[in-house]
């Protein structure tokens, strides 16, 4: 059994002794959030024994973090902290000091961060400050938008990793457009499709899930919205929900709400939009898993959520102005930019047989599978060619 630290508040409590002391070749693995556990379960399992899980707090609710450990496999973090529901700045300077101290405390070969959270940047730079080797998974991408707190985040880390795992060549000839040096790139693919090979569930249990809301297939809408664009915005806010209620009037939709939205929309009055919803606790990975793959709609500003539609071969509206995954722009999913939000969603259901039908026979511009362990394997062989440099 591993001994487990609690750190808090950048300041480092432990628990008990280092996991297994600083043995060579383990790796920090730090996850902040629902999307991270999901992405990074592949890689952990990939690496086996010698991954140390840490957890920064930043989600911290049981719906949002803990259930989906759970269900991911994810381990129970051997390194806590709870910057949950603190100021971006907060969060990234609290846990950055915290993963500091313990990289000082423990040193570990490498440091292994997903995506582009605060967690994700706040490990980067506790790698960057230890001298430890930075691993960033799902480098590469750019939504151009210096507006959005992940852009900043995923390419200050980028600029700082020793290994950018790029999901596909486009992300790679990005990183290369920017300066990236080849040495620091691998192609390793989307370690999403290896959770959605594990997450997404069989017939039987999606018929089940679909039975629990009274809709079918293909009749009704599934909905997310939690960025700070939009939920931040009272005005947008609004308009987005008049949108998702007016297509209530069509479908039945579904909209499982992220603690954040779902405080926002009552702080700005919005409840009655929210009453011609169907409101859910956020759903667990293989319950939304099941939902989205039945979905005659998806309306999200999620980044995850535009990969998963696509696999699954479901229409998507993208409740933002850009997308870090243009590739989706060649008719997998549409942008909402600046439009009225009723137009765009009351015509992309009215359009939406057809799209699925178009979806149906495309080929997915992602490859499938294996990038987990296409990862370890990288990241040992960074390591190898420094232990014999
Ligand atoms: C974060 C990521 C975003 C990712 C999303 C997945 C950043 C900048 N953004 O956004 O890229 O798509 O996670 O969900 O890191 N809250 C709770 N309970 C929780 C978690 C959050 O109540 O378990 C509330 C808190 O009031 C918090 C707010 O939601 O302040 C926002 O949470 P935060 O983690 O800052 O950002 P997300 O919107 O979740």
């Amino acid at each position: 059994m591993k001994e487990r630290s609690t750190v808090t508040a950048g300041q480092l409590t432990a628990a008990g002794p280092p996991a297994s002391g600083s043995a060579p070749g383990r790796v920090l693995v730090v996850a902040g959030t629902r999307p991270e556990a999901v992405k990074l379960a592949g890689v952990v399992r990939a690496l086996g024994d010698r991954a140390v899980l840490a957890h920064t707090g930043q989600h911290y609710d049981d719906a949002m973090w803990e259930s989906v450990r759970r269900e991911v496999g994810l381990p129970e973090p051997q390194v806590r902290i709870e910057v949950g529901g603190s100021h971006r700045g907060v969060q990234i300077g609290t846990a950055t000091s915290a993963l500091t101290q313990y990289l000082l405390d423990h040193p570990m070969a490498a440091v292994v961060v997903q995506g582009d959270t605060n967690s994700t940047l706040a490990g980067a730079l506790a790698a960057n400050a230890t001298g430890t080797l930075l691993v960033h998974v799902e480098a590469g991408l750019r939504s151009d938008d210096p507006t959005m707190p992940e852009e900043s985040n995923r390419v200050l880390v980028d600029r700082i990793a020793d290994l950018c795992c790029a999901p596909s060549e486009r992300n790679a000839a990005r990183l290369r457009a920017e300066g990236v040096p080849d040495r620091r790139i691998a192609v390793t693919g989307n370690t999403l499709f290896d959770a959605l090979h594990d997450l997404l569930p069989d017939p039987a249990r999606r018929a089940a899930e679909l039975d629990r809301y009274g809709v079918r297939p293909d009749g009704f809408v599934l909905a997310t919205v939690h960025r700070m664009a939009n939920v931040e915005h009272p005005g947008r806010l609004a308009g987005l929900l008049e949108g998702l209620a007016l297509l209530a009037r069509q479908a039945p939709v579904l909209f499982p709400v992220h603690p954040r939205t779902l405080a926002a929309a009552r702080d700005a009055g919005l409840q009655p939009l929210l009453d011609r919803l169907h409101i859910l606790a956020p759903l667990s990975p293989v319950e939304f898993l099941a939902l989205e793959a039945a979905a005659g709609l998806v309306v999200s500003d999620s980044g995850g959520v535009q990969e998963e539609a696509c696999f699954l071969r479901r229409p998507l509206v993208v409740l933002r102005d850009s997308t870090e995954r243009p590739e989706l722009l060649e008719g997998w999913c549409e942008l909402l930019g600046d439009r009225e939000p009723c137009d765009v969603l009351l015509a992309a259901w009215r359009g939406a047989a057809a799209w699925r039908a178009d979806l149906a026979s495309r080929a997915l511009p992602y490859a499938e599978g294996g990038a987990s362990e296409r990862i370890a394997a990288e990241l040992d062989a960074r390591l190898q060619a420094v232990a014999i440099a």
